[in-house]
């Protein structure tokens, strides 16, 4: 019988979820074996001072998750090789590499991403239900259940959105090509703040659209600016991510976001949200969709709050767009294929989703506050429960030589130069994608890195 006795004080949240959590945990580190029994349920009980109905729901959840199983009369056991697997695909292919990848901005690793992901698998390949539609043509839009499911899933993510206005996509970033392609024709001109996510601009270069680059500050895309821009030639759409700037983390202030929406609606100007980078929702502003919903588009995904591999978004429209947009998807793909759609809900309905969630939300909040720690005395801009941070660097040091010698020391960052709208010019900033690290302690060797080459010299030889 093992002698394996969870550490339950630091996991936050009802005891019975930190009970199932720890079961995880120790799965995938290797202090429970396949096969190995847990704990008789009174014996942990007294252990930890909980009731036995507590240990039986921690039991209960860590079966639902797809770790255990329960022998009636025999007791619990770590589940056998199938899930094995999963642990070891739990390994990303950047654990073998000498360098601390932090450009890419992703959520923080932790082995429930991968159970979550087996479960619902396994969940749908034995629903009728889902193999049915797995083999079926859908609507383009997206099945109406599965469009009532996300909804739900929204509404709890504070996202109050109506079924019937959204389209399922692949992915945020096919959210944002789809409507590119779909409302503006090639040479039309899109607004954007001057710096931002890369892949609106390459989506827009794609579908042969102009670009100009809104100066923006510490309250968001500078409305003076903007109008300015208007008042030269307006734009057809504006792409905007109000709550958090890609790269600098930037919120845009309440007061432009009603300035924002009157120009729109002044110069007749639809506007693309983009909500992907996720951010509790006390830390998000008004949505561009409840202030102007007769023109706002808006794109979320799944990618930054469950995985960025299911290739899972949902993109909400006026309703005189929704046909077009239909039209649109069916003619790049006619649907997202349901066998993803029913992963993803299959996902959402775990218990897992809320626990990787919460779990997600605390690490990043940690991890900023480590990163402020150790970059102390440097100018930074973030977002409290972002997973980026936005550093420029000090007089004299220079964004693309600096990245080079980091990659040398063996981290990766990012120039600004990826983010720069037309021709933008670049600031000598970096960013520091901290969710990318696979745990605090190379986040913090990482920031150590960083901040030691901050204070060296610049190397760059002398060319003519
Ligand atoms: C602001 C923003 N929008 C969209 C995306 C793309 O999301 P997805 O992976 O769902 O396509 C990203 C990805 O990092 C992003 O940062």
């Amino acid at each position: 019988m093992t002698i394996w006795m969870p550490e339950l004080e630091s996991i936050p949240g009802p005891r019975y979820r930190a009970i199932a959590h720890a079961i995880g945990e120790a799965i995938s580190a290797g202090t429970l074996a396949p096969g190995e029994r847990l704990p008789p349920q009174r014996r942990l009980a007294d252990a930890l001072g909980v009731t036995v109905g507590t240990v039986t729901r921690g039991y209960a959840e860590a079966e639902h998750n797809g770790w255990v199983v329960a022998r009636v009369g025999s007791g619990t056991y770590v589940k056998q090789p199938a899930l094995r697997a999963t642990f070891d695909m739990a390994r990303l292919p950047s654990d073998d590499s000498d360098v601390i990848d932090l450009s890419l901005s992703l959520p923080p690793p932790h082995p429930l991403r991968q159970q979550a992901f087996s479960h619902a698998l396994s969940a749908v390949s034995t629903s009728p239900a889902a193999l049915m539609r797995g083999v079926s043509y859908l609507d383009a839009r997206g099945s109406e259940g599965h469009r009532d499911l996300l909804t739900e899933w929204l509404a709890e993510l504070g996202m109050p959105l109506v079924s019937d206005e959204l389209l399922i996509t692949q992915g945020g970033q096919h959210g944002i090509s789809l409507v590119l392609n779909t409302l503006l024709r090639p040479g039309e001109l899109m607004a954007a703040d001057a710096l931002t996510y890369p892949g609106a601009i390459s989506a827009a270069q794609q579908a042969h659209l102009k670009m100009v680059g809104i100066t923006f500050d510490e309250g968001g895309m500078s409305m003076d600016a903007l109008e300015a821009q208007c008042a030269r030639q307006p734009p057809r759409l504006i792409y905007i991510t109000p709550d958090q700037n890609n790269p600098t983390g930037v919120c845009l202030s309440e007061a432009r976001r009603h300035q924002l929406v009157a120009l729109a609606r002044r110069y007749d100007i639809w506007l693309l949200e983009d909500g992907v980078q996720y951010l509790p929702v006390e830390q998000r502003g008004i949505p561009l969709y409840q202030l102007a919903p007769e023109r706002t588009l808006f794109v979320f995904s799944t990618a930054k709050v469950l995985a960025g591999g299911l290739r899972i978004g949902i993109l909400r429209a006026p309703n005189v767009l929704l046909e077009r947009l239909a039209t649109g998807l069916r003619a790049q793909s006619w649907m997202v294929p349901p066998l993803m759609v029913d992963v993803a809900c299959h996902w959402i309905n775990q218990p897992a989703a809320r626990t990787l969630l919460e779990w997600q939300t605390k690490e990043l909040a940690a991890r900023q506050t480590l990163a402020a720690d150790i970059l102390s005395g440097y100018q930074l801009s973030n977002r409290s429960h972002g997973s980026n941070i936005w550093l420029m660097l000090p007089d004299g040091c220079r964004a693309l030589e600096l990245c080079e010698r980091l990659l040398h020391s063996g981290v990766k960052v990012s120039s600004a130069e990826p983010f720069c709208v037309g021709s933008t010019p670049a600031p000598q900033a970096i960013r520091i994608c901290i969710g990318a690290a696979k745990d605090q302690q190379a986040l913090s060797s990482a920031l150590a890195t960083i901040k030691q080459s901050l204070t060296q010299p610049p190397n760059t030889p002398v060319t003519v």
